[in-house]
């Protein structure tokens, strides 16, 4: 279902620089879904991730933490969240949060070791 509506998402994906259509989904700790695309920018470096769209839609729709993740592109592969998406992830779902990858479904610590988060800050 999250890996379907990842496929989903990548579809509204605006990507005429790369040409890389990304979707993301999110399950929540309530049971809701919500989904991100990439929105790529002229001037490159603006470019928002999948991840980050998504970020804002878990907030717009209601909050809560996700639980678990995929992210695929648009022709349905998975892909891995880059290292920005990773740090994003962490904030809203924390060292447990579930990440769909290529190389199987793996807790998002493992993918962001000895990661910087909000324990951190005094
Ligand atoms: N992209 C994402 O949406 N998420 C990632 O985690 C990695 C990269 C997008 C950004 C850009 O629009 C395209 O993929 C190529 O880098």
């Amino acid at each position: 279902m999250l890996r379907a509506a990842a496929s989903a998402a990548a579809g509204y994906a605006y990507s005429p620089y790369s040409g890389l259509r990304v979707g993301a989904a999110g399950l929540c700790d309530d049971g809701r879904l919500v989904m991100g695309c990439n929105v790529e920018n002229a001037s490159y470096g603006l470019t928002l991730c999948a991840e980050t769209t998504m970020a804002g839609q878990l907030r717009l729709t209601g909050g809560g933490r996700f639980v678990a993740v995929a992210c695929r592109s648009g022709d349905g592969i998975a892909l891995t969240p880059c290292g920005r998406c990773r740090q994003v992830l962490y904030e809203l779902g924390g060292p447990t949060c579930l990440v769909d990858t290529p190389d199987g479904v793996r807790p998002l610590d493992e993918l962001l070791p000895a990661a910087f988060g909000p324990g951190q800050l005094p």
